[in-house]
């Protein structure tokens, strides 16, 4: 009894000792993105101005995360209040120019520029950057100097290839060789992406002094280019391909949802959420928390509208209290996606007719698909 009493006071002791290093259910903040002016979303939903992907909080959740949405949009005293609360930031990939005011490039700015504050404070704060995610992060930290190329390297499935001191990485420091082994031989990863970095590109301004390339692949034309890398400094993290596509969206038959694909999405995943739980940040409280995280909003199944997500979140303005619409210029990429690899959009009985697309804008739809990063 009293050998029992005793395990169990250093159980608890052990708990609470975890409790005050971190957090166990970690909260990520998700970045929420612009939606194209007159693209799908638009024609569907009335006045839904921004969208996460829910494949990217099925992905946080599915290692053990809970997610809140970051608005765009807002000014700064919102990014830096929140930003004191939550673990983690993903940056999602999608289609959007950087010089687009008030959308997921300015929101960025704020949220990497944040990070960086934190972490130079001691505050533990881990961002995670997928495909154009990734490029954004390397662009702000470049001081806004552009170095992607242009590449083709849409609907790709390909291995990972590795370099060879990457196992020096913090990602990759503890991955076993099972792992390794399946992620080098399989086509593991999903790229979709018109834009490239090179190991050259980051020899300029010595990018390459502050991050660390652990792996590159090559696009359609053979061009070589970095998919995965790590900040020296700051826990910061990005990834070309998308690792939560094999996982949750079924959209194109050009993504591997093999047990190699997920389990190999799934190791990208589950480092992150683990890093987020390094950080020991909090809301004020129970209610704060509860209005804030995602469970307050319903995905929409939009890939039955033609959408290359299987499901959205979509925010109006009211609920991410913008007063005003923030101005999105007319270009730029598209996220609506178009029909590809296959998948039929369907018309959903009973709706309301346009979502028969016109010959001419299922054209464009499906030009514009090749902008999505
Ligand atoms: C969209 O916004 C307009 C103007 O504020 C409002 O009248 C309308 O009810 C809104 N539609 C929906 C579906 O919320
Ligand atoms: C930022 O926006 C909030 C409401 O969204 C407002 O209350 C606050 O005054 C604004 N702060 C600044 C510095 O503009
Ligand atoms: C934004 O960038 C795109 C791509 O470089 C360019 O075509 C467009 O003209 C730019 N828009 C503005 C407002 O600078
Ligand atoms: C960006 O600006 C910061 C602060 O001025 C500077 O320390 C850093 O070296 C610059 N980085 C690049 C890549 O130019
Ligand atoms: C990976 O994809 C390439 C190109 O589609 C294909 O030739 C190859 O057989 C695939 N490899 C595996 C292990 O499935
Ligand atoms: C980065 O690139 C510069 C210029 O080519 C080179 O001199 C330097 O050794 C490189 N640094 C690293 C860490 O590879
Ligand atoms: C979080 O960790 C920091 C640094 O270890 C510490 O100073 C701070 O008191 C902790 N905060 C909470 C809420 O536990
Ligand atoms: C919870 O925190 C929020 C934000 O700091 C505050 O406005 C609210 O009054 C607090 N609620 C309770 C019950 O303490």
């Amino acid at each position: 009894m009293q050998k029992f009493s005793i395990s169990l006071l250093i159980f608890i002791g052990a708990l609470l000792a975890a409790s005050e290093a971190g957090i166990s259910s970690p909260i990520i903040g998700v970045l929420t993105q612009e939606v194209y002016v007159d693209g799908l979303i638009s024609r569907h939903f009335d006045n839904k101005t921004s969208y996460i992907a829910a494949s990217y909080v099925k992905y946080l959740e599915g290692a053990g995360a809970r997610v809140v949405p970051i608005w765009i949009g807002r000014n700064r005293s919102y990014y830096d209040d929140l930003m004191r609360k939550i673990n983690g930031v993903l940056l999602p990939g999608g289609a959007t120019w950087f010089n687009q005011s008030n959308g997921y490039a300015d929101a960025g700015e704020h949220l990497i520029h944040l990070a960086i504050e934190l972490n130079d404070q001691g505050v533990f704060m881990p961002v995670w950057g997928t495909c154009l995610g990734m490029e954004l992060l390397v662009y702000k930290l470049a001081n806004e100097t552009e170095h992607r190329i242009n590449c083709e390297a849409t609907g790709m499935a390909v291995p990972m290839e590795f370099k060879e001191d990457y196992k020096k990485s913090r990602l990759f420091a503890s991955i076993t060789d099972d792992v390794v082994d399946t992620m080098v031989k399989e086509n593991v990863t999903y790229h979709w992406h018109q834009f490239c970095y090179t190991e050259k590109d980051f020899e300029r301004d010595l990018l390459n002094e502050t991050w660390r390339v652990m792996s590159l692949n090559h696009d359609w034309n053979g061009v070589e280019f970095i998919s995965t890398v790590e900040h020296i400094k700051y826990p910061f993290y990005g990834v070309q391909f998308h690792p939560e596509k094999p996982l949750y969206e079924f959209t194109k038959t050009s993504i591997p949802h093999t047990a190699a694909a997920v389990l190999s999405g799934q190791f990208f995943a589950d480092f992150f959420v683990s890093e987020a739980r390094e950080s020991n940040q909090s809301f004020s409280n129970a209610t704060e928390q509860a209005r804030t995280l995602i469970y307050n909003y319903k995905p929409e199944y939009t890939s039955i509208l033609g959408s290359s997500y299987i499901q959205q979140y979509l925010f109006t303005n009211v609920e991410m209290e913008i007063p005003e619409i923030p101005e999105i210029p007319d270009e730029g990429g598209n996220n609506d996606g178009g029909s590809s690899g296959g998948y039929i959009p369907i018309v959903v009985p009973g709706g309301d007719g346009s979502t028969t697309m016109p010959l001419l804008s299922g054209l464009l739809l499906t030009l514009v698909l090749l902008s999505i990063n």
